[in-house]
């Protein structure tokens, strides 16, 4: 297993020192491991001048999986846009063709309480978001900040689907909804947008493939409101880009925390990139009171999706589990009276339940 270290920026290098722990645990198991370490984001910028760093590209491209921290700090906001953290991010989507970004939101029994919602309305909650994750506006030309006939700028953006595209994680998403409960909910703007008009059309051809599939359809702001109405009636949610990267963060929080929200981005062949679906939290970085359960269990989806040992990938998830059963808590997590913890002594937790 070649594995990409990429601590990246603020809390990465912490959180991502705590998923090394359980990799080199693993390894002293039997599991033939490699791990080598690349700068991105601000850390390539400050490293090489470039957040996707030449040498960072070089070992992505040979490793079988690339593990990767969080990218963006204040310090680098003021930077011209093709300098800034979240580009090295966008390329190394985009170089590496992980088109299929998987973020499921699942709530742990211990956790119920720490959502912003009731408790019944998200005990046993497991939801797949599946986001298109290398097209759409956030890709698409032309963009940019023009000048007007009459003197006024404008700034502007394409929203743009190729069928292939739309094919494609169309059928990774028929496909994870084969192995779940056989719901796929497609969710666009199809009252509104031509690409989502689009979307609809050629998701609705690559449902005949999948009659056992129970297919069904969603406007964006609807969807929005029913995350947070009746979140249980979600199984998988297949999506593009952007409206991907608001429900994601939505749904994040029926969870209790973004914290412990783990993803893989997956290319045709699921060699992947995982990563937590929080960002580098500036503000608290270097403070060791992250929760670097999202990475941990981001772990757990590599073994998953790109090395295909489901019994690695339960056997962390059981050890998260254990940890939290045993009443540890990040800050993030803990409910009032409970004892927290900090980043460190919880990857160390995890280690010893593993
Ligand atoms: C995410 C993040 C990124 C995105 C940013 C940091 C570019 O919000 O992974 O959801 O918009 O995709
Ligand atoms: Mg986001």
């Amino acid at each position: 297993m070649k594995i990409a270290v990429l601590p990246g920026d603020g809390i990465g290098p912490e959180i991502v020192a705590q998923a090394v722990k359980m990799l080199e645990a693993l390894r002293s198991d039997g599991l033939k491991i490699e791990m080598e370490y690349a700068h991105l984001g601000g850390a390539g910028y400050d490293a090489a001048g470039d957040p996707f760093p030449p040498a960072t590209e070089k070992l992505a491209h040979a490793a079988d999986a690339v593990l990767l921290g969080a990218v963006g700090g204040y310090q680098y906001d003021m930077l011209p846009r093709p300098m800034r953290p979240e580009q090295g991010l966008l390329r190394i989507r985009k170089g590496l063709g992980l088109f299929a970004n998987l973020r499921p939101a699942l709530v742990y029994p211990e956790l119920a309480n720490a959502s912003s919602l009731k408790p019944e309305l998200v005990a046993g909650l497991d939801i797949m978001i599946l986001r298109e994750l290398t097209g759409d506006i956030y890709f698409g030309q032309p963009r940019g900040i023009r000048m007007l006939d009459n003197g006024e700028q404008q700034g502007f953006d394409t929203m743009m689907y190729s069928e292939s595209e739309i094919r494609r994680v169309a059928h990774v998403g028929f496909q994870i909804a084969l192995k779940r409960g056989r719901k796929l909910c497609s969710v666009d703007k199809a009252n509104v947008l031509d690409t989502s008009m689009f979307w609809r059309e050629i998701v609705i051809d690559v449902a005949k493939e999948y009659p056992a599939v129970e297919l069904s359809h969603m406007y964006v702001d609807n969807a929005a409101m029913q995350l947070v109405r009746a979140p249980k009636q979600f199984d998988v949610i297949l999506t593009g880009n952007i409206f991907g990267d608001i429900l994601s963060d939505e749904a994040s929080m029926l969870t209790g925390s973004i914290g412990m929200l783990p993803s893989a981005s997956l290319d045709a062949h699921n060699k992947g990139l995982y990563e937590p679906c929080h960002g580098s939290a500036p503000d608290i970085a270097g403070a060791d009171i992250a929760n670097p359960l999202a990475t941990i269990l981001s772990v757990a989806m590599m073994m998953r999706y790109t090395f295909a040992r489901e019994d690695i990938a339960q056997r962390i998830e059981t050890a998260v589990r254990k940890t939290l059963q045993q009443g540890l808590r990040t800050a993030d997590i803990a409910e009032a009276g409970m004892q927290k913890i900090g980043c460190a002594a919880m990857g160390d937790a995890v280690v010893a339940a593993l």
